[in-house]
């Protein structure tokens, strides 16, 4: 069968290009080796940037992200034993909206049921050919076990960070950029109340702490470990005792609660350059991943698929591969101030393994020069509520 785009991948970044595109009256088929509940049972961030949250509710996914999300005017940098608080709405007149990516996932995929998109999950063996054509085919096993073969006029790669359809461009028609970092978080949902009326960014001398939200009775923590820390090895006692002696460091109190979900999460900053390859384009997490300080991961992808849809549109009218290029290049853009951003909320925050008191000190200098000037303020608020789109 045929359409005319194939899109591997259906979470966030792969259902909103496919219902995007729909509104365009382009058609497409969207295809997850994941079951629609494994997607939705997975814990991610829990921020979407202003344009996220507009662009969401503008093309019609839902506006459940306002009734049931939570805005947020600024967070607190805590540090040197104190919290700071930085203004996201009087600094630059934006905000945030603390909403989980859980959330998101499952309105588009509502939304692509309700206007009857297409869109399987649970399939198998997924596999593309035929890029540097004009007919480009997607394979796939549905869950019932009948073999695919769709031709398309292009595929998009939105199979996440570790996607296979990255793999596909050779090795001499791109660039890779990576950097790893020798910290992990360990990341838990708590029954409990909120410990504040923001996200909490917290430096300490034990290592960094974030306090974040879900809703009036859940919150979502995480805080710095080491890579290989063992889950086992952490009971909720001495998650709370950690938690609350580097929070405690600034005086913070967190309320404690049952924990329900334990998880330790990878650091990892990777870029792939170009985003295309003959009619293989790649968007979201398969094309870079960020460390998540800062939660511009999702923020990205929904970005990279707003600048996408316009721009498969244009090749489709004009028959032209050139509009892919521009994607690309109007993406990176964004791209790499995210990756910026992430490193230097990662880097100003973390504890390094060996830092010395000196380290931690210019840390707290840096730390200062954000919270004790408007341009360094002005600067983080900007970057966190999102870059508006440049043409
Ligand atoms: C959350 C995650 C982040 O990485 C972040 O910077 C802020 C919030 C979250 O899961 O709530």
């Amino acid at each position: 069968s045929r359409t005319q785009i194939a899109i591997v991948g259906a979470g966030p970044a792969g259902l909103l290009l496919s219902h995007l595109l729909a509104l365009a009256g382009i058609d497409s088929v969207a295809v997850d080796v994941r079951g629609r509940r494994e997607i939705e049972q997975t814990q991610r961030a829990g921020i979407l940037e202003q344009d996220s949250v507009d662009l969401l509710v503008d093309s019609g996914v839902s506006d459940r992200v306002h009734r049931d999300g939570y805005r947020h005017d600024g967070i607190e940098l805590a540090f040197g034993g104190g919290g700071h608080r930085i203004d996201f709405h009087g600094l630059v007149g934006a905000s945030t909206q603390l909403y989980p990516q859980t959330d998101v996932f499952i309105d588009l995929a509502d939304a692509r049921q309700r206007d009857g998109g297409d869109v399987r999950f649970g399939v198998t063996d997924v596999s593309v050919g035929d890029l540097t054509t004009d007919s480009p085919v997607l394979r796939f096993t549905d869950a019932d076990g009948t073999a695919h073969e769709i031709r398309a006029d292009f595929l998009v790669g939105a199979d996440g960070s570790r996607s296979l359809c990255r793999h596909e461009v050779p090795a001499d028609r791109r660039n890779q950029y990576f950097r790893e970092y020798p910290f992990a978080w360990f990341g838990i949902l708590a029954q409990a109340p909120p410990s504040a009326p923001e996200l909490i960014y917290n430096h300490s001398p034990r290592g960094f702490a974030l306090i974040s939200q879900r809703t009036e009775t859940l919150q979502r923590m995480y805080f710095q470990c080491d890579p290989a820390e063992n889950i086992d090895d952490w009971s909720d006692d001495r998650i709370w005792t950690e938690l609350q002696a580097r929070v405690g460091a600034n005086g913070y109190t967190l309320a404690q609660g049952p924990i329900t979900a334990k998880s330790v999460l990878p650091f990892r900053s990777f870029v792939q350059d170009p985003m295309h390859y003959g009619r293989l384009i790649l968007a979201g997490d398969a094309a870079h991943t960020v460390p998540p300080t800062g939660a511009k991961g999702l923020n990205l992808a929904l970005a990279d698929v707003r600048v996408l849809a316009e721009e498969l549109e244009r090749a489709l009218a004009a028959g032209s591969l050139a509009p892919l290029a521009t994607y690309g290049e109007r993406a990176l853009r964004r791209v790499w101030k995210a990756q910026h951003f992430s490193y230097w909320m990662t880097t100003m925050l973390h504890t390094l393994p060996g830092a010395t008191p000196f380290d931690l000190r210019r840390q707290e200098g840096e730390l200062a020069s954000v919270t004790d000037s408007a341009a360094g303020s002005t600067f983080l608020a900007e970057a966190y509520t999102g870059w508006p789109e440049r043409r």
